[in-house]
């Protein structure tokens, strides 16, 4: 595949036929990632789980995808354990990481950091997540999970639910979704609204988009219910915050009205945007979503630093 020994800094850097051979070798790896098979197919590699920012679910599956194909991981999943702590610079971590491993996973609170790391390093970057910009790897789950309940990523409706302004997932998965030709529905508090550049974007590209601020509306003739959890650690201002925390809320009663086929999805974690009772409902599929992570990231390192190159 022509992905070997790329970046991934943005799910612009992906063209839609590079996304679904993605996908498509994702499904491939599902035994794989459940234990039932195995594939030596990172043997020898080391992958360097560079997480300067919290992560549970983003970390933990990487490494199960690496380690479930034969590689190892460098980690270092606190910014205070390394020498970022002394001062050192970004670059210059980044720059030594690229010469102890074979690829770097980094996760960083400020914006445009993947851009910068990719450019230090002499490996490919894999952005998980650079402040509220992009989560590449996380809307290739996103889709793996749409795909597999539909069948397919276009002539969808598809409400994106929460925070629009600081979400870093909603940002990528929002351009995934319009070049796949779905429709989507922009539902949020005023103060968290879709900033003007994405929305300029999705326009250029030709996206059916529309805002519905009322929650029962927007869920009526939805196909996918994607909710996001308020981004509390981006706040410059805390009464901002607390102006809009637990403005929105799915339970049964809000999904009475859903179609029978509507599915719930969220990033994880969340923090009571999800009513535990939606959990076992047919519409539930954050936690199949939260698998899908290690067949999806198995997959894209196959193809980024695979030794037998093309998808399986
Ligand atoms: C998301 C993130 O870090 O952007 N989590 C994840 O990667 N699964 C969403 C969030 O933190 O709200």
């Amino acid at each position: 595949m022509a992905l070997h020994g790329r970046d991934l800094v943005s799910i612009r850097d992906l063209s839609r036929e590079e996304i679904v051979q993605i996908l498509d070798s994702a499904r491939r790896m599902i035994p794989l990632a459940e234990g039932s098979r195995t594939a030596p197919l990172l043997a020898g590699r080391i992958v360097a789980m560079a997480f300067f920012e919290p992560s549970t679910r983003t970390r933990l599956s990487f490494e199960s995808a690496v380690q479930r194909l034969g590689g190892s991981c460098l980690t270092i999943a606190d910014a205070g354990a390394s020498s970022m702590r002394k001062g050192e610079s970004l670059y210059d971590t980044i720059r030594m990481l690229s010469s102890y491993a074979d690829a770097i996973v980094l996760r960083h609170p400020n914006e445009g950091a993947a851009r910068l790391a990719a450019r230090a390093s002499e490996r490919p970057v894999i952005n998980a997540g650079d402040g509220a910009g992009q989560h590449p790897t996380q809307t290739l789950l996103d889709l793996a999970t749409i795909r597999e309940r539909f069948g397919t990523l276009a002539g969808l409706k598809v409400v994106l639910l929460g925070d629009l302004k600081y979400g870093r997932t909603v940002h990528s998965l929002a351009y995934a979704l319009a070049e796949f030709g779905s429709e989507l529905v922009l539902c949020s508090p005023e103060s968290l609204r879709l900033p003007e550049e994405h929305r300029d974007e999705l326009h250029h590209e030709g996206a059916k988009v529309t805002d519905e601020p009322d929650l029962a509306r927007a869920v009526r003739d939805a196909d996918v219910l994607y909710v996001t959890r308020i981004q509390k650690e981006r706040f410059t201002d805390e009464s901002e915050y607390r102006a809009v925390v637990g403005s929105y809320r799915i339970d049964a009663e809000v999904l009475a009205g859903a179609k029978p086929k509507l599915i719930v999805m969220h990033p994880l974690p969340r923090a009571g945007e999800i009513a535990p009772e939606v959990d076992s409902t047919p519409h539930a599929a954050y936690f199949r979503q939260a698998f899908l992570a290690v067949p999806v990231r198995m997959a894209l390192l196959d193809a980024i630093l695979g030794k037998r190159r093309g998808a399986r």
